[in-house]
């Protein structure tokens, strides 16, 4: 998939036939000489690069090695041999890759990539829902950072939330902390909810009695609680043959009412896989790009004021300059990666 040579005119040439469709050709013409220059760096490095389904089409058709979900993203990333990843995802993810291989070099090709989900709870926030619920396991997705990730069980991604639980078999689960993703798996589970949040005194309140389920925590994904029943209601009413599809972050009415959910590898597999005609996509933008790049029979209703500003922020500028100077690098101290290791392969071990 990705564009190996360092000849203008080739690489030009392939990513015309991949992306005109969806970049406009002066664009292509200006980025096809970054991954010349990129491509050209990476024979004289050992260097793996891997990309998150959101990158943009022109960086995620062209130099990554490797390109998926969370999930299959950081199975690469234990995997490779590479001594330096550069990771185009957000920084939880880069974080992810380095928890599992300390010994690599690890790069987040923007200073900061960050993620609403990661940034909604702390480590302390963590140790203070243990305290209150003694003896309760808890999950976090993967969308979080290394000092929270060090201070659960057991961490899930979109495509193994339910089966992580499920692997659980305990009454009562702490599961942080994305809301909507919680109460996802509440309802496929068949399990009661109940939500914690810090309240305006700065205390943890809950919005019920927490006696057995799932207790949740109130981080929201700032992209896809945006999407609502009444956008599909609008593009169901307009194309009746409509397929819609959307990402376990939206809201249970959203996903309630889509025709299939699922993590962004497995959005891509669907649509791909389905014989109807057209698609709403309810995730990051740049997936729709991507795939209509990929499948240009398939027609995807765009949505396309809907973008991460953190995945926004990796480029093929921003990738060439970390192959260039080795920046941005991610630490982990080693106390903190030791601990969510374990929680990372923990997760690893049940597939
Ligand atoms: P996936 O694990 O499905 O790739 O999702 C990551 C993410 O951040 C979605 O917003
Ligand atoms: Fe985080 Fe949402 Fe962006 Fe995914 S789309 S990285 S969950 S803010």
């Amino acid at each position: 998939m990705a564009i190996h040579t360092t000849d203008y005119k080739q690489t030009l040439e392939a990513m015309r036939e991949k992306l005109s469709a969806v970049v406009p050709d002066a664009e292509l013409q200006l980025k096809a000489e970054l991954v010349c220059e990129i491509n050209t760096l990476k024979q004289e490095q050992s260097v793996v690069i891997l990309g998150h389904n959101y990158m943009e089409p022109a960086l995620f058709h062209t130099v990554p090695d490797l390109v998926g979900d969370s999930l299959g993203l950081s199975q690469a990333a234990a995997d490779t041999e590479a001594e330096t990843i550069i990771f185009c995802g957000v920084e939880f993810m880069a974080e992810t890759a380095k928890i599992l291989s300390p010994n690599k070099r690890v790069l987040l090709p923007a200073k900061k990539a960050g993620c609403s989900l990661a940034s909604s709870i702390t480590a302390e926030e963590v140790r203070e829902l243990r305290k209150l619920f003694p003896n309760t396991p808890v999950v976090t997705y993967v969308n979080t950072y290394a000092d929270v990730k060090a201070e659960v069980d057991i961490c899930c991604t979109s495509s193994n939330a339910f089966d992580v639980v499920r692997s659980l078999d305990a009454e009562k689960i702490i599961f942080i902390p994305d809301e909507y993703l919680s109460r996802n798996v509440a309802q496929d589970a068949g399990l009661p909810i109940t939500v914690a949040f810090r309240n305006s005194a700065g205390q943890i309140e809950l919005d019920g009695d927490f006696t057995n389920g799932i207790l949740a925590w109130r981080g929201r994904c700032e992209v896809h609680e945006q999407f609502s029943v009444s956008d599909i209601e609008n593009a169901r009413k307009q194309f009746p043959d409509i397929e819609v599809v959307s990402h376990p972050e939206c809201s249970p009415e959203v996903v309630s009412h889509s025709d299939f959910a699922g993590s962004t590898t497995k959005l891509v597999e669907y649509v791909q896989k389905s014989k109807a005609p057209r698609f709403l996509i309810l995730t990051e933008c740049s997936m729709g790009d991507n795939i209509i790049a990929q499948n240009p029979e398939k027609e995807v209703v765009r949505m396309c004021s809907i973008r991460c500003p953190h995945m926004n922020q990796i480029t093929l500028e921003d990738t060439l300059h970390a192959l260039k100077h080795g920046e941005k690098e991610i630490i982990v101290p080693e106390d903190i990666r030791a601990r969510a290791l374990s929680s990372v392969e923990r997760m690893l071990s049940i597939q």
